[in-house]
């Protein structure tokens, strides 16, 4: 199983997830982060972390959000790695808990 990031992350990237995964498992978009599902060994970590409550176990992935199993799969194989904190995108506490935030996904 993997761990999934899911809507709530779009235009916050608080990056919490990344400072407590043993594994290197997030790569990082212009305002998005992703789990790579090869690299995640499911050990639970990152999802207390995120203040946006992003972070999903793949089988409690919301249904409405379910498509972002896929989108984690795919653009982790794009984008480039991720392994340290940084500062949390402008407004992000402004955003965070917004809905329909997909359509604001840059790649
Ligand atoms: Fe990394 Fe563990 Fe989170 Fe998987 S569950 S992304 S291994 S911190
Ligand atoms: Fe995103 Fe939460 Fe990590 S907002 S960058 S999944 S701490």
């Amino acid at each position: 199983m993997t761990f999934v990031v899911t809507e709530n992350c779009i235009k916050c990237k608080f990056t919490d997830c990344v400072d407590v995964c043993p594994v290197d498992c997030f790569h990082e978009g212009p305002n998005f982060l992703v789990i790579d599902p090869d690299e995640c060994i499911d050990c639970t970590l990152c999802e207390p972390e995120c203040p946006a409550g992003a972070i999903f176990a793949e089988d409690e992935v919301p249904e409405d959000q379910e498509q972002f199993i896929q989108l984690n799969a795919e653009l982790s194989k794009l984008w480039p790695l991720i392994t340290e904190v940084q500062a949390a995108l402008p407004d992000a506490d402004d955003w965070n808990g917004k809905e329909d935030k997909l359509d604001l996904l840059e790649r």
